[in-house]
């Protein structure tokens, strides 16, 4: 079966049409008939070789794609689900050599598994795994209760846009950044407060907030930069490893979205969250597999807004 990776790291150009032997769906797993995979940041390092020392124990091609959705097609032995074969879901995927996402047919845990929101396509759902479980976790993780302010920056990206819209939905006040072209973009997606992003934001919360902010989702990667915006004693989600140190208590909490990858409860009310409009599915272009080193040239030049989606 035909799958997207690499044999030898390098740019987009390492890219390549591969082919990986069929795969069957283990016991506790199904098998997805992909339709479509989306293209993210940590796409890039499985590609580039940031991530070669932890890959040499496999063999070559390694495929990358966290998120996928497609047709169920098999289901292993022992799996008790509401799923038939047949079904459009959406799954987020560990990566592990060439089992990811770029790929025809991909092998899940059935817990990484749930049905395709009502209304929307197979590139649409395909959005919403991997980000909005990590929304998900950088929320449960800072703990805050409704009434609390969270701050989020890169609110643009589909990271920041899920925490704002989940944070919303918890009930919390946000506070976002933006730039000037992206401020009408994360007003509807609710942010209360827009500040302008930029080296200074912190400074710009703290103005708008002035007794701090109680957490902040960093989506734009700012680390340490942005600890200014926090109160005394609040919280901090990193979503790549934290640089730097922390100051006045604030707690920095590590989101690895693979600690919820079966964590299915969860990843069914965010289908049902894009249902009833909460949740908003954003698609930069979707774009056939062919083209997946096109992909990663947009992606890492920045800019993109919504996800990129590679189509079988
Ligand atoms: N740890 C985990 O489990 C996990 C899971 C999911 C995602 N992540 C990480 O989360 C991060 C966000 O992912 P994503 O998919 O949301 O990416 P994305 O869609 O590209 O969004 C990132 C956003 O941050 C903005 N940005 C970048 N640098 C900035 C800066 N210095 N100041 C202000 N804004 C800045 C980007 O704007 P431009 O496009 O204009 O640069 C973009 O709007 C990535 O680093 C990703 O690897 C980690």
């Amino acid at each position: 079966m035909r799958a997207v990776g690499v044999v030898e790291f390098g740019g987009p150009e390492a890219l390549r049409i591969v082919d990986v032997p069929e795969r069957h769906a283990g016991p506790g797993e199904v098998r997805i008939r992909s339709a479509a995979a989306t293209v993210s940041p940590t796409d890039t390092f499985t590609r580039n070789g940031d991530r070669a020392k932890w890959l040499s124990k496999w063999a070559p091609p390694y495929v990358p794609g966290m998120d996928v959705a497609g047709v169920l097609d098999e289901i292993g032995e022992g799996v008790s689900t509401d799923l038939a074969i047949g079904d459009h879901v959406m799954a987020i995927v560990i990566p592990a050599a060439s089992n990811g996402g770029y790929a025809e047919q991909v092998v899940v845990p059935a817990e990484s598994v749930a049905r395709v929101p009502a209304g929307f396509d197979d590139v649409a759902a395909s959005t919403l795994p991997m980000n909005g479980l990590t929304a998900r976790l950088a929320l449960d993780l800072l703990g805050l209760t409704a009434g609390q302010t969270l701050a989020v920056t890169g609110a643009a990206g589909c990271f920041g846009g899920y925490t704002v819209q989940l944070a919303k939905a918890d009930g919390l006040r946000v506070v976002a950044d933006a730039s000037e072209a992206d401020e009408e973009l994360v007003r509807t997606l609710g942010a209360d407060l827009v500040v302008r992003r930029g080296d200074d934001v912190a400074r710009r919360i703290r103005a708008a907030v002035p007794a701090g902010v109680d957490g902040l989702a960093d989506g734009s990667i700012q680390n340490d930069a942005l600890l200014g915006a926090i109160r005394d004693g609040g919280g901090f989600a990193a979503v790549r490893p934290f640089q730097g140190e922390t100051e006045r208590g604030i707690t920095i909490h590590n989101v690895w979205v693979r600690s919820y990858a079966r964590e299915q409860a969860k990843l069914d009310r965010l289908r049902q969250l894009v249902e009833e409009g909460a949740v908003t599915l954003r698609v930069a272009k979707a774009i056939p597999v062919e083209q997946a080193a096109e992909a990663h040239r947009v992606l890492e030049k920045g800019g993109t807004r919504g996800r990129l989606v590679l189509t079988w």
